[in-house]
């Protein structure tokens, strides 16, 4: 029993001694702005490292709150942007049963013109030094985001993301005048948010720093071979596309037995992708042979050749069959060429070309579509009770065949499309139905 005591006191005596030593703290106990001030910071923390909470004159304070509470490593801060006179009040931080609580007073715009500001709390404003929006790093190498702040009273400088996600990475290094990355790679290419809060006042301004990482060009797919083989056919046509990323984008350049292709060529960008487009006519089989695309930037080229060799064109499709049809969809089933000797394995077909228009239209729109083992290719959001022409083609790695005979299928109108989908939703009852019953016997 005597030694149950003594152990109780010393719990005792170790929980009074870590409440003493534990405390929070405010950056400000008394603020006076005016609406015209720029966004400024409290910032609250516990020397003991536990988690505060933050409420003002309306309520508990959070992430989405005005004012927004943000967490940083020197502590949990209240963020205020575009503070109005309303906002004056008291604004506490708890941690257990301790707070304390800062007083803000909000003047209006007119009441601050002239000598208004408190003494002691001269302001040098802050300013962003040899800061620019856009900077560059290469791959690979250890990159400084230069921001520099000037002014103020030794202001504290944070940096996050744009979406205000935590850099929490160890290749990330605040320094004197920026953030050390360490190792940059293309993936480090995004928005920062240099943030420098002035201490006396809390006065806060920040800058968007967009890091460009510049690298040679590489391939986009993680599949690459430095040659691929293409096919292609007498009268019929051959793409060639050539894919990379790469920052600065590349500039694409083609030869064919070694002399540059002037023309026939197509680039295009999306966002950190660069393609080029070859296209070629088979006029005759002169055409055929190796052709090289290369991609180059100042950091480097990539290099790809594309063996064209000759391909057999494939037969159109047997037959069009309509599978089922509703007011806006005709489900088609496309009968598959019969192949014969003459045509390599490496030519079967692998996909199909449908076109489609109302009876009354001259245009065709088409739709690409690939080889489906349930021999289903539906054409969606159609005009119901409508009259359409169909017609399809075969595609295989050498190119497109003819297109078959026209088929004609009509939507169904409105009216019918309910009743058949009713019918529709009693099949699938019945099936849950079964399914249910087996479900319990198991
Ligand atoms: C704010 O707190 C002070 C004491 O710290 C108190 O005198 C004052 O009434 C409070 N103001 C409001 C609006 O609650
Ligand atoms: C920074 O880059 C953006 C586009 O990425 C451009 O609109 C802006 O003008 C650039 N700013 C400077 C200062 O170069
Ligand atoms: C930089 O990172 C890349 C991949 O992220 C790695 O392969 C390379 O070894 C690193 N270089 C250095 C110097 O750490
Ligand atoms: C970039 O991120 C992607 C996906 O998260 C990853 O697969 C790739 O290896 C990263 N690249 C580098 C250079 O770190
Ligand atoms: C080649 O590209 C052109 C333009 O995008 C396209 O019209 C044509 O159908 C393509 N040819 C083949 C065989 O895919
Ligand atoms: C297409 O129609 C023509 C004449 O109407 C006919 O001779 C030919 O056999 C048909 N082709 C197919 C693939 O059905």
């Amino acid at each position: 029993m005597k030694y149950e005591i003594s152990w109780i006191a010393i719990l005792f005596a170790s929980l009074l001694a870590a409440k003493s030593t534990s405390a929070i703290y405010l950056s400000h106990a008394n603020l006076i702005k005016s609406t015209d001030d720029s966004s400024f910071l409290v910032t609250c923390r516990d020397d003991g490292g536990r988690p505060v909470t933050w409420s003002g004159p309306r309520g508990l304070l959070g992430a989405k709150s005005h004012p927004r509470v943000d967490m940083a490593s020197y502590g949990t801060s209240i963020f205020f942007q575009h503070v109005a006179v309303k906002d004056s009040g008291n604004y506490t931080c708890s941690s257990g049963s301790e707070q304390k609580t800062m007083h803000l007073t909000v003047k209006g715009n007119l009441d601050t013109s002239g000598t208004q500001s408190p003494k002691g709390q001269l302001k040098t404003p802050l300013t962003f030094m040899d800061t620019s929006p856009n900077q560059t790093g290469i791959e690979f190498t250890d990159v400084t985001l230069r921001c520099e702040v000037k002014g103020g009273d030794k202001p504290i400088v944070t940096w996050s993301y744009e979406n205000g996600g935590k850099i929490s990475d160890p290749k990330f290094t605040i320094i004197g005048d920026g953030l050390l990355i360490k190792n940059v790679t293309r993936n480090d290419s995004r928005t920062y948010i240099c943030k420098a809060m002035q201490t006396s006042t809390g006065d806060i301004m920040e800058q968007k720093i967009q890091l460009k990482v510049e690298h040679k060009p590489s391939f986009r797919h993680k599949i690459w071979v430095k040659t691929e083989e293409a096919w292609a056919f007498i009268g019929g046509e051959a793409n060639l596309t050539c894919e990379v990323y790469a920052e600065p984008p590349a500039t694409f350049q083609w030869l064919w037995k070694k002399q540059t292709v002037q023309e026939g060529f197509h680039n295009t960008q999306e966002g950190h992708i660069q393609k080029s487009v070859l296209q070629i006519f088979m006029k005759d089989s002169s055409r055929y042979g190796n052709y090289v695309c290369m991609a180059k930037n100042k950091l480097g080229t990539l290099e790809k050749i594309f063996s064209l060799q000759p391909g057999v064109q494939p037969p159109p499709p047997e037959y069009i069959e309509l599978r089922g049809e509703n007011s806006d969809l005709l489900d088609l089933g496309i009968g598959e060429p019969k192949i014969t000797d003459k045509i390599p394995s490496a030519m079967s077909p692998t996909g199909y070309r449908v076109q489609y228009r109302p009876h009354s239209d001259d245009y065709w729109k088409e739709k690409d579509y690939e080889r489906s083992e349930a021999n289903s290719y539906p054409l969606l959001n159609l005009k119901h009770d409508t009259d359409y022409e169909v017609r399809a083609a075969t595609i295989n790695k050498a190119g497109i065949s003819d297109y078959t005979n026209i088929s004609n299928f009509r939507t169904l109108t409105l009216q019918t499309a309910a009743a058949s989908t009713t019918f529709l939703t009693h099949v699938i009852a019945a099936f849950s139905i079964i399914f249910f019953f087996f479900g319990a016997l198991w």
